[in-house]
């Protein structure tokens, strides 16, 4: 169990990190402060919905101006599927089926689309609702960046809560208001920043988390190694192996992850600035993830290569870095990409349709030195080769 104070993520909004055993209390006490309310009469403003239109629905809904929450409306609870198998005797404990709807996200990436999206919204719409019926996100990025997105749009923002449930949500997702969905045109291409009323961490989720999925989250917490405290490079490595991981040391990092994530994306909401430094190794690895069609390696992995051919590119400009601590875990994260050098030249091409590029440039984050990120247009193409050429040898 992790306990993390209250920390302000933008301007508007506070994200609270508190105890899983905490949740009860907390809807015990939005309940009951609402119990009061709900005894007034109907606000005159209340609306009657009808989606029949829709094709589906013959219920119709609620819609509360105010924030209050009757006693009764049960929470909207969206979790991965492999988790409500993995922990339902704990999830029923907090959430009973009696007080909450449960809807399962089928694993994977390919639930972050459009008809999942829709499915949830039909659910939704498919009970009792009320703009403060909570919206609960129980599982990996996949299941919190879905459910954030369709928390943001019903009723125009149901309150949002989010158990992540991998060490990646944890320590990244979960925290600073992305949502969204993959369309066709590319990934995350549709969504809403729509920040969590709270983040709620349990680290037990993560023992049963496989290690292949564990590496993903290590590769988030390397990054912030790079561009904000270079101790987490080394607490990064201790913890990629399962024989010497400590639940302190795992407490000590996740802090200090949210703590780094939090910090950039309340100084830069919406990515016009500095919080483009969280995307350090992530221009290389879409490129990857996009030319392997999302099959073989997985968003943890590409970002890893991704590193290594920042940090190329970043010595090449004389900057004093090294890709050392990433090179030692190569046969943790047992990644052979020796098969892609033929695609070097696809790949340059793909970084330069990366939707985050700028007048004709690609936005590269490098680094100075470990701890000092730096934004960085590139325009040479064959600086961009030598990099993946090297990291593919490096990984061959
Ligand atoms: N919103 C953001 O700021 C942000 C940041 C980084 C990544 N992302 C997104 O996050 C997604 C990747 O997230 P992810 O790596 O968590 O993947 P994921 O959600 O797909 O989960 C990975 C796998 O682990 C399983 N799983 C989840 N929790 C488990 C547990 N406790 N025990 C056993 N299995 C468990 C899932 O069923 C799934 O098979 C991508 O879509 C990426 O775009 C979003």
């Amino acid at each position: 169990m992790l306990q993390l104070p209250s920390l302000k993520i933008a301007d508007t909004c506070e994200t609270r990190f508190i105890l899983f055993d905490d949740l009860k209390l907390l809807w015990m006490e939005a309940r009951g402060a609402n119990t009061v309310e709900d005894q007034s009469p109907e606000p005159e403003s209340s609306v009657k919905h009808d989606n029949g239109s829709a094709g589906r629905g013959e219920k119709s809904h609620e819609n509360i101006d105010d924030g209050n929450m009757a006693a009764d409306t049960p929470v909207i609870l969206v979790v991965d599927a492999n988790v409500r198998h993995l922990h339902r005797e704990k999830l029923d404990q907090v959430f009973p089926a009696k007080s909450t709807r449960y809807f399962e996200v089928p694993p994977g990436e390919e639930s972050k689309s459009v008809a999942t999206w829709n499915r949830i919204i039909d659910f939704a719409f498919s009970g009792p609702l009320r703009r403060n019926t909570p919206l609960v996100a129980v599982g990996g990025g996949v299941t919190g960046d879905l459910a954030g997105f369709a928390a943001a749009g019903l009723m125009r923002g149901l309150p949002l809560y989010h158990i992540p449930t991998t060490l990646l949500a944890m320590v990244d997702s979960a925290v600073g208001g992305k949502t969204g969905i993959n369309h066709a045109f590319g990934k995350n291409t549709i969504g809403a920043f729509y920040h969590p009323k709270a983040v709620l961490f349990d680290t037990a989720f993560l023992d049963t988390l496989p290690q292949r999925e564990w590496l993903c989250g290590i590769s988030e917490v390397l990054k912030y190694g790079y561009i904000a405290d270079p101790r987490l490079l080394d607490q990064a490595t201790t913890l990629a192996d399962p024989a010497s991981r400590s639940q302190n040391l795992l407490g000590e990092v996740i802090e200090q992850s949210v703590r780094i994530k939090s910090e950039v994306v309340a100084e830069d909401a919406r990515e016009s600035g500095r919080r483009a430094w969280l995307n350090f190794g992530h221009t290389f690895g879409h490129a990857l993830e996009t030319q392997d069609n999302y099959c073989n390696i997985n968003h943890g992995e590409a970002v890893y290569a991704g590193m290594i051919a920042a940090l190329c590119v970043s010595r090449k400009l004389g900057y004093n870095v090294s890709d050392k601590p990433l090179l030692e875990m190569k046969n943790t994260y047992q990644l052979d990409l020796g098969a892609y050098t033929s695609a070097v030249d696809r790949l340059v091409t793909l970084m330069t349709q990366d939707k985050k590029n700028r007048d004709n440039s690609i936005r590269l984050v490098l680094v100075k030195e470990h701890g000092r990120p730096c934004l960085h247009p590139v325009n040479n193409r064959n600086l961009l080769k030598e990099a993946w050429q090297y990291t593919f040898k490096a990984l061959s």
